[in-house]
């Protein structure tokens, strides 16, 4: 006779198409971390829900696992594809909103990108972190507040963004323009920041691996909208992640990323003013834009809390 046929006493529940959630959740009962089984418990049952509901064939999965593989393999110490992935499935925006509740008048927050990999120059209010060259001069000025509108002093406002082709200095083939178009700026005593730049423009994500073929598969484009990246940190404040959007470029209603939001994009008016663009020092016209930057107290912003300065 063939025991093995037998049913069994004590070989639990055994995996049907069914209860497959059901039974792969079992064997993770003794995971001692609660959080760990509650996050992974949630995952197998969305997973096998999703796999019942589009009935994925062998080849699918296939290709799914080849998919991910390339997305390992397309990552180095710059390149992040998984993040990137994230990014383009809205993953990373949620996850951003989630743990970033702006709560009322604080200033929303949205994803960091890929392009923060170098630090960026410590730099006097006002210095023109432009790269030489295209694009249209522009003055950014901005006040860090807090909850109540009181000026946040010595707030430190880190600064990134694309040049007027939609470059990033870490693009640029003169290895010399790193660190341009990026700068560290120590808010004055009342809270306020200000630099020479120019007007950046819309630019595509990077579309040369599995990220960019998936987005060819759902017909959708990689651009993002014309933005400058802002990372704000002030001693008893929550950490800000957030951008400036350029109102009048293209994209904002359809970002790769999904990354705007509406109360971040602002009008970057021409100025036509000789004697302010001399003691600028810019040319005239110039665009303006100014960015009142409104910080929640530290705690409960899902880990940035407490931050110093300094990001220590
Ligand atoms: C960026 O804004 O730098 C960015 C964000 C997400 C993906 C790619 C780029
Ligand atoms: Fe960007």
């Amino acid at each position: 006779m063939d025991a093995g046929r037998d049913v069994q006493p004590g070989l639990g529940e055994l995996f049907t198409e069914e209860r497959s959630a059901e039974v792969v959740c079992a064997s993770l009962a003794a995971a001692p971390d609660a959080r760990v089984r509650q996050v992974l418990e949630s995952l197998v049952r969305h997973l096998h829900s999703f796999v019942k509901d589009v009935e994925l064939t062998e080849r699918e999965w296939q290709q799914a696992i080849a998919f991910l593989t390339d997305t390992g393999h397309k990552c180095d110490d710059t390149r992040q594809e998984f993040i990137l992935l994230s990014d383009v499935l809205g993953v990373s925006m949620l996850v951003e909103t989630i743990n970033h509740r702006a709560a009322g008048q604080a200033t929303e927050s949205t994803v960091t990108g890929p392009f923060h990999v170098v630090e960026s120059p410590p730099r006097e209010l006002g210095a023109d972190i432009s790269l030489p060259g295209s694009g249209e001069p522009c003055l950014v000025t901005g006040r860090v507040v807090g909850p109540d509108g009181e000026p946040v002093a010595g707030a430190v406002v880190d600064v990134w963004h694309a040049d007027a082709e939609g470059f990033y200095d870490v693009q640029q083939p003169d290895p010399a323009a790193v660190g341009s178009l990026r700068g560290l700026f120590t808010a004055d005593d009342e809270g306020r920041f200000w630099f020479r730049t120019i007007v950046p423009r819309y630019y595509p994500i990077p579309v040369d691996g599995p990220v960019g073929r998936l987005l060819e598969a759902m017909a959708r484009h990689p651009y993002r909208p014309a933005h400058i990246h802002f990372i704000v940190k002030a001693r008893g404040f929550a950490t800000l992640t957030t951008h400036l959007f350029v109102d009048d470029s293209p994209y904002l209603d359809s970002d790769a990323v999904f990354g705007v939001k509406q109360s971040l994009v602002r009008t970057f008016p021409a100025v036509d003013d000789p004697d302010r663009a001399r003691d600028l020092g810019l040319p005239n016209p110039f665009r303006s834009v100014d960015f009142e930057i409104s910080l929640q107290p530290a705690g409960g912003d899902g880990g940035s809390a407490g931050t110093t300065p300094t990001g220590t």
